[in-house]
């Protein structure tokens, strides 16, 4: 059955962006001549891409473009060329940007260890094997945004920087109620992470989290902890948690550490998710976790696993298409299951693959999944 047409967004940006994000072409054009769907794919410029042609990390034509999509597919933006330019025409900006003003509060990280890189791990393999926690990192608050911010110079010459972490209940309560909900698809537990020893906005965080479990989610196990803990906790034992809700800056930090257990960042795929509307849908956006690499960009190095894997969270949260969101994830497996892999996983006895020739072997194995 061919479902109706579908509206994505192509930011690719800079680094390896482009190039991963071609493999993730690939794959839909996989899906159309499958006729399995049909996606109408736009194309804009993102980051320091951006910032070469127009003088600023995002257009206002391609923010509205974005608003007006069904999803974004992002790949990834930044460079040491625009690491000196001032704040406001950064590349990040052009990412903060489109989460601030899709209001994406909801970012999904999952961390999931495929059994055939147990050995890509810095951990010892019984620490990570059979890992799958999802990490949820609210993303439009906290100090990414707080005000007031800003770098003054006061009257003896010197300078002072100030940035504001600050949480509402409402915001509090939609990214929680997010976990709680896929908690209930998982294995029912939830912890939230804060600073609540040291922070106000964290005692409240943790109050408001408490009050909307015992209110409407008892069904879920709900723990606390606090976030320097947490980053141990995730080194030490990372099995122990199932879904992990927590705010901006924390959220940064932890998804970081949590994505090295998987073996390499070129794994973990994320989902920026904002608030449903009347007819349940909801803004989206969808990149992999790793930045730009602009030490391998442009190479036919990079690993395009972690946007391919953004892909199949796409078709999912989207587009509500779980078969082939898992034919995708299944193949992505399987390639790896045959010891085929780019530079960052490569291990002994395996073959070091090409960006391209690992979108190959994804498409590959896809042809065999929806054929058997
Ligand atoms: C991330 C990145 C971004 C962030 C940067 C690129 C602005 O580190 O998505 O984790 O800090 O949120
Ligand atoms: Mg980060």
């Amino acid at each position: 059955m061919t479902t109706p047409n579908k509206k994505i967004l192509f930011l690719p940006g800079d680094g390896i962006g482009p190039e991963v994000m071609r493999q993730v072409a690939r794959l839909i054009e996989w899906l159309e001549k499958r006729h399995v769907a049909t996606f109408t794919v736009t194309e804009g410029l993102v980051g320091g891409a951006a910032y070469e042609k127009h003088g600023v990390a995002l257009t206002d034509e391609t923010m509205a473009a974005a608003l007006e999509v069904d999803a974004v597919m992002f790949g990834a933006v930044g460079g040491p060329q625009w690491d000196t330019l001032p704040f406001a025409v950064r590349p990040e900006r052009g990412l903060l940007r489109l989460r601030k003003e899709m209001e994406l509060f909801a970012n999904l990280r999952p961390a999931m260890v495929f059994d055939a890189l147990v050995e890509a791990s810095t951990l010892k393999p019984e620490v990570v094997q059979g890992l799958n926690i999802m990490i949820l990192r609210e993303l439009t608050g906290g100090v990414y945004f707080g005000e007031p911010r800003g770098i003054e110079t006061l009257p003896d010459g010197s300078r002072r920087g100030v940035n504001t972490q600050v949480y509402t209940t409402s915001e509090i309560h939609r990214v929680a109620r997010v976990g709680f909900e896929l908690a209930r698809k998982r294995h029912h537990r939830v912890c939230s992470v804060e600073k609540a020893n040291v922070m106000e906005s964290g005692v409240l965080w943790r109050e408001e989290v408490q009050k909307l479990h015992d209110a409407e989610y008892p069904d879920v196990e709900l723990s606390h902890m606090y976030a320097d803990n947490c980053a141990m906790q995730l080194v030490r034992n990372p099995k122990q948690f199932d879904v992990i809700v927590t705010d901006n800056l924390f959220g940064d930090l932890l998804s970081d550490c949590a994505a090295m257990l998987t073996g390499s960042l070129g794994m973990l795929p994320s989902a920026s998710l904002g608030g449903a509307d009347s007819s349940g849908n909801r803004k989206a956006l969808y990149e992999p976790v790793h930045g730009s690499a602009p030490d391998i960009a442009g190479k036919n190095l990079a690993n395009p696993l972690a946007c391919i894997l953004s892909f199949a969270m796409l078709l999912r949260y989207s587009f509500d298409m779980g078969t082939e969101a898992d034919i995708v994830e299944k193949a992505v497996e399987n390639a790896l299951a045959h010891g085929i892999r780019t530079g960052d996983i490569l291990q002994p006895g395996t073959d070091q693959v090409s960006t391209v020739q690992m979108g190959d072997a994804v498409l590959h194995e896809m042809d065999r999944l929806s054929t058997s």
